[in-house]
């Protein structure tokens, strides 16, 4: 593997200070929705979010990730079923009060109905380590943190291309590797619902950390 020349767009600083005030402007308004449209959206848009997200860093380049979309019904379907059973637990039986008491501001219980009506369903696995064509093992590194990155690029790039999206976690995720029939080596990692959001649509009334709250300057 050789070296080759960056491609570096350098900007003046008042196009940087524009440039970064857009995006800041923009990517504030981004909301977790909680409630689809069943609007069909083109594939190509999810396929060039996805292409964003595999653009980025990743430990020692291994790319430990795998994105599968879902748009069969069927599929949907079973996911949903799996995914409320995991919930019913959760909210019944698995979740500590704090949790609960922590979650009680976003209104959502056990309940899934998005998983079937979203047109899509993006559900990111985290390759805990290759398969070699001689069916060895080789590690991957940083994981977790590869795949966290480019699930922000994707949720970004998702937001950007004017959809919605829920980064939903239901605990344990085993059922979709089961599902969508993967290898061994994934682990699930996020069920991204994607789509319009409902006409009706709410979202809870939250606040971020000021900026002194979670930076420091040295
Ligand atoms: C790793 C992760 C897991 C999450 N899991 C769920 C989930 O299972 N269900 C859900 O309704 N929201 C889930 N959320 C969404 C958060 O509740 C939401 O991001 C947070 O309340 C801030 O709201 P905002 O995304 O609209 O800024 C998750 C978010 C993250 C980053």
């Amino acid at each position: 593997m050789g070296f080759k020349k960056l491609d570096f767009k350098e900007f003046s600083k008042e196009e940087m200070l524009a440039r970064s005030t857009s995006f800041l402007n923009d990517i504030v308004s981004r909301r977790t929705v909680r409630e689809f449209s069943d609007r069909p959206v083109p594939i190509e848009v999810i396929e060039n979010c996805i292409k964003s997200a595999a653009s980025a860093p990743s430990g020692a380049n291994k790319q430990p990730w795998q994105f599968v979309i879902v748009q069969d019904p069927e599929v949907k379907s079973k996911i949903r079923e799996a995914a409320e059973a995991e919930e019913k637990e959760f909210y019944g039986h698995r979740a500590t009060k704090e949790w609960l008491e922590d979650l009680n501001q976003f209104g959502t219980d056990w309940h899934k109905p998005f998983l079937e009506i979203a047109p899509y369903l993006i559900v990111v696995f985290r390759q805990i380590y290759d398969v070699e064509d001689d069916g060895s093992h080789r590690k991957n590194y940083y994981v977790s943190e590869s795949v966290g990155i480019a699930s922000g690029f994707l949720l970004a790039a998702l937001h950007n291309a004017g959809l919605a999206t829920l980064t939903h976690t239901p605990s344990p995720m085993n059922f979709l590797g089961e599902i969508l029939e993967r290898p061994a080596n994934e682990k699930a990692y996020l069920l991204i619902p994607v789509g319009y959001p409902d006409d009706d649509a709410k979202v809870p009334e939250i606040t971020k950390k000021s900026f002194d709250e979670i930076s420091t300057k040295v």
